[in-house]
């Protein structure tokens, strides 16, 4: 028996399936608005058949974004921009979800194959960053940020929530803040890039403050019916990892308190040298211990694209939903060939009849 293929309900909502596709940046926005190609994409995504579609790292300000061809949800006008896409996820038979995110002080970057670093100083493209502490990340994004006032944090966390009110009424039927992979959250709670000596940095519930914060802000626009998730780094990798891994868990039990309801687990990136151990899977068995030690339902990414490891991660009890990416990018059907790979019956049902009755004899 497939476990991947079991529905899985959130609060009022449920996935056809416990196969997510995980927020991918696509760079492909002009000052922020998504286009025909977000459409096509996701659109596309959908139809193949996962439970879950959740959009790419969507920029609450403008100064939030990784680089300019990035996302933004910052206006009416950008939410108006997701309606058709929101509308074709559905149509797809999958549940649109939305990571909304800010990227402190790895933003105001290049597109990762235009080189990936920071936009030169001097060059009109680039911007100022944010960030707790003027710290540069270091490695290829040397561009020292600006240590946020109190003034500015207020102001990040309103437009988190104005992004959330926003992504509601766009249609979003689950919400993801990003709060992981070196990104604005993510580097409150690191000592890595937060030096601050008031009450947003140095102990653990200062360095929290800014995540927890901005939850309990989103929680009051976003509906209890409706998932309120976050996705967060909980190792950075860095030689400090079991002190690391024992505050994120605590972190994640007052993310459960204050009202979230699935924590997607995926690594710091806090720092450029770290000694990750990249392999198939890797994030299961800590994926599994946030999920008993916090009592939060949990996803993971990162090496789980095979209908046996995503399946796997399941049956161990590891994960609630496997998020499976660079696989969907190669092949958008990815859930309807895991299904017969899996020996599930009704693996036709999530793909049209003009994809369905070619495919059913192609492999
Ligand atoms: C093209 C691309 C863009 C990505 N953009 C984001 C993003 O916007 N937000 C995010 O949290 N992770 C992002 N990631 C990381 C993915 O969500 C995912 O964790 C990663 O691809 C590993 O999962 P996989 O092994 O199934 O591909 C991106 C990854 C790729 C390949």
């Amino acid at each position: 028996m497939s476990a991947l293929f079991e529905p899985f309900t959130l609060k009022d909502v449920t996935l056809r399936n416990r196969i997510a596709i995980p927020p991918m940046c696509q760079y492909s926005a002009k000052d922020g608005l998504v286009n025909d190609w977000h459409h096509v994409h996701l659109a596309g995504l959908a139809r193949g058949g996962a439970g879950l579609v959740v959009v790419e790292a969507t920029a609450v300000a403008p100064e939030g974004r990784i680089t300019p061809g990035c996302a933004g949800i910052w206006s009416d006008e950008h939410a108006q921009a997701f309606v058709p896409i929101v509308q074709a996820i559905k149509a797809g038979g999958a549940v649109p979800g939305i990571q909304i995110a800010h990227a402190g002080r790895k933003a105001s970057a290049n597109r990762p194959w235009e080189g990936d670093d920071h936009i030169a100083e001097g060059n009109p493209e680039g911007w100022d960053t944010l960030a707790p502490s003027a710290i540069a990340f270091g490695a290829n994004l040397p561009k020292v940020p600006k240590a946020m006032t109190l003034d500015d944090i207020a102001r990040v966390r309103q437009n988190f929530v104005d992004a959330a009110r926003r992504a509601l009424e766009a249609g979003f039927e689950w919400i993801e803040l990003h709060f992981a992979h070196g990104y604005l959250g993510q580097s409150f709670f690191s000592e890595h890039a937060n030096q601050r000596t008031d009450a947003y940095g140095g102990s653990f519930d200062n360095r929290s403050r800014f995540l927890l914060e901005t939850l309990a802000a989103v929680r009051e626009v976003w509906p209890e019916h409706l998932p309120l998730t976050a996705r967060f780094g909980v190792v950075e990798y860095d030689g400090r990892d079991e002190q690391t891994l024992a505050e994120s868990i605590e972190l994640a039990r007052r993310f459960k308190a204050g009202g979230l309801d699935l924590l997607s687990v995926s690594v710091g990136f806090t720092i450029p040298d770290t000694n990750i151990p990249w392999g198939p899977a890797f994030l299961g068995p800590i994926a599994e211990r946030v999920r008993r030690e916090a009592g939060l339902p949990v996803t993971s990414a990162w090496g789980f694209g095979t209908p046996q490891l995503a399946d796997g991660a399941l049956k161990a009890g590891q994960l609630d939903l496997v998020s499976v990416g660079r696989a969907h990018l190669a092949d958008p059907h990815w859930a309807y060939f895991a299904a017969k790979e899996l020996g599930v019956d009704n693996a036709s049902w999530t793909l049209p009849a003009p994809y369905a009755h070619w495919l059913e004899r192609y492999r």
